[in-house]
């Protein structure tokens, strides 16, 4: 027998158990409801993924990348087809709520399923904050585009304002006035100097992020029926302005913007992979909704591939479109599609982008803290929970507790948190979910004595041969930065950022080593490759808050989960 710690949980019992969380829901008159098509997945994946990325955080990986920022967009666009499909293996073959942790259960055992729903949550909720703080902040402009003026304090976080405090005093010393200053360091400084103290404390946060958040909630909170309908209204007006954003901007491209493509080399485009991979997230929540699908086993594969489709043709064509119609080096802002129309005269579009950029945010918001409860949902109905996480309203049919404390644990760090160290930590978060998701397929056990046949599988292509050519291609395209490992001159500031890069050269040899033996299943393999190189893009600092969140998990999972997991109770009685 395994050990406790990697006891799993075979296919036949977590469907049999979802079956079970159901019927006893319905006995008590509850359950959650089965209503979503293909169609609504779709509109559910592309309510996920278009958001704060493309209306946002876009704006500094074009800076940093220059032009190229539409390589790295395909290429991201790749690693996480990848692991779409693997998502899309799972959900076929366990469409259950608990999305990647309930795949991990089957493939890897209770400790890492844990570890990987611990993850998830992260993902989930850090990744709202920095999507209900980027919402914010295209609200406020709309605002002050109405005349409605909110007092700056309110409308910030402490972080940020304190450094745009110490960084506008720093540029007003050297006779720079305050007009002068860039905007958002403006706002900051302002927020500062006039929000209310106590004693040395100042109260600054942000108030519309708190607010929206709730709002979001207690949409999720009444019914999946009523967030279906808003998602498809919501996902249609966004599509609708990037579309527009492409086909009018189109005729602004200036392609002398398009050279020197890559200004700030391989390096500079890389430095944008946090902000574009961001814009990625979210294709694999609607995993999580696979109890109140019709048919999920056929439905979930085509929905997470569809979105992920549709959204990198969009991403790919807005890229090109942003990039050249102004130099690159004008893109460090948090509004550049808005930007962009500005600059070349065109106000009225740009307004309408604000606006459009206000719902297609919330949106991300709804399929986030819909997918969130469904996962502590399902970590409760094994038991590694607290029971109230699983308890699903009476009348809504919704995972009720879960689904308030969702909206706390993202609305109340929304008002503090800053933005990029938020969309960092959702970015790592989500891409080890990905490396695990892609790892399980290739450990997935094989069907067992009465489970259905999948409807979806990943199309089997031996690694044995591809995996090796292209780890000789990898070494000599990188053997700079693998000499680099090995320099220690610089000192452990520098080094410790070389760390990743260190893990993924012994994974990438191990994966090798295992694909020319065991001839791995390539889509797979390469998604696991793919994905924790990323990963290594993400620098120490990440790493270590990413390494810090699992600790806590995983000290939770020791103090509390580990002694009521159904499942290790169940073998206790067995044995
Ligand atoms: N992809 C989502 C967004 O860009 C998380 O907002």
């Amino acid at each position: 027998m395994s050990h406790p710690l990697f006891r799993k949980k075979s296919i036949t019992a977590i469907l049999a158990d979802a079956k079970e969380g159901l019927s006893d829901a319905t006995h008590s008159s509850s359950g959650l409801k089965k209503v979503l098509k293909v169609k609504d997945l779709t509109a559910m994946g592309i309510a996920a993924i278009v958001g704060a990325g493309i209306f946002s955080t876009i704006g500094n990986a074009s800076f940093q990348g220059g032009p190229g920022v539409i390589l790295l967009f395909t290429l991201t666009a790749i690693c996480c087809g990848f692991s779409a499909l693997c998502y899309a293996e799972f959900a076929s073959r366990i469409p259950v709520s608990g999305s990647a942790y309930t795949y991990a259960y089957a493939a890897f055992g209770e400790l890492i399923a844990w570890v990987i729903g611990w993850d998830l949550l992260m993902e989930y909720a850090i990744g709202n904050i920095a999507v209900a703080i980027s919402w914010s902040q295209y609200f406020v402009n709309l605002l002050e585009g109405l005349h409605i003026h909110v007092p700056a304090f309110l409308t910030t976080d402490y972080l940020s304002a304190s450094r745009a405090f110490d960084a506008a005093s720093v540029e007003i010393a050297k006779g720079t006035s305050i007009a002068n200053l860039p905007e958002t360091m403006r706002q900051g400084y302002t927020a500062w100097l006039t929000a209310p103290h106590i004693g040395n404390f100042k109260l600054i946060a942000d108030l519309p992020a708190l607010g929206i958040v709730f709002l979001i909630t207690w949409l999720v909170y009444v019914g999946i029926r009523e967030t279906r309908k808003a998602t498809n209204l919501m996902v249609g007006l966004k599509i609708i302005i990037i579309i527009a954003v492409i086909a009018i901007g189109f005729f602004y491209v200036a392609p002398a913007n398009w050279s020197p493509f890559l200004p700030n080399g391989f390096g500079g485009m890389m430095k944008g992979v946090s902000a574009v991979f961001f814009a990625y997230i979210g294709f694999d929540a609607i995993s999580t909704t696979a109890e109140e699908c019709e048919n999920p086993q056929r439905d979930l594969p085509k929905g997470m591939i569809y979105s992920l489709i549709i959204c990198t043709v969009l991403y790919i064509l807005v890229a090109i479109v942003l990039t050249g119609m102004v130099s690159y080096k004008q893109l460090q802002v948090g509004d550049p599609l808005a930007y962009v129309f500005k600059q070349v005269g065109l106000n009225k579009i740009s307004y309408i982008i604000s606006f459009s950029a206000v719902i297609a945010t919330a949106s991300v918001l709804l399929v986030f803290q819909l997918g969130q409860p469904r996962i502590w949902m399902s970590m409760s109905r094994d038991g590694l929970l607290p029971k109230a996480f699983s308890r699903i309203h009476p009348k809504y049919k919704t995972p009720s507790f879960s689904t308030i404390v969702t909206g706390f644990v993202v609305a109340v760090p929304a008002l503090f948190l800053n933005l990029t160290e938020v969309t960092d930590l959702t970015s790592i978060g989500t891409l080890f979910a990905f490396v695990l998701v892609c790892g399980g397929v290739l450990l997935l056990p094989a069907r067992e004595a009465g489970e259905e046949k999948p409807k979806f599988k990943i199309p089997y292509i031996s690694s044995q041969f591809i995996v090796p050519v292209l780890f000789i291609v990898g070494v000599i395209i990188f053997w700079k930065n693998f000499l680099g490992l090995f320099d220690f001159s610089n000192g452990w500031e520098v080094f410790r950022d070389k760390l990743p890069f260190f893990l993924f050269v012994i994974l990438s040899t191990t994966l090798t080593i295992a694909s020319f033996i065991k001839k791995l299943s390539l889509i797979p393999t390469l998604g696991l490759a793919s994905c924790f190189y990323l990963m290594t893009e993400l620098g120490y600092t990440n790493w270590m808050r990413f390494l810090i969140w699992l600790v806590i998990g995983l000290v939770i999972y020791f103090m509390y989960s580990r002694h009521n997991s159904k499942l290790g109770k169940q073998q206790m009685l067995n044995n």
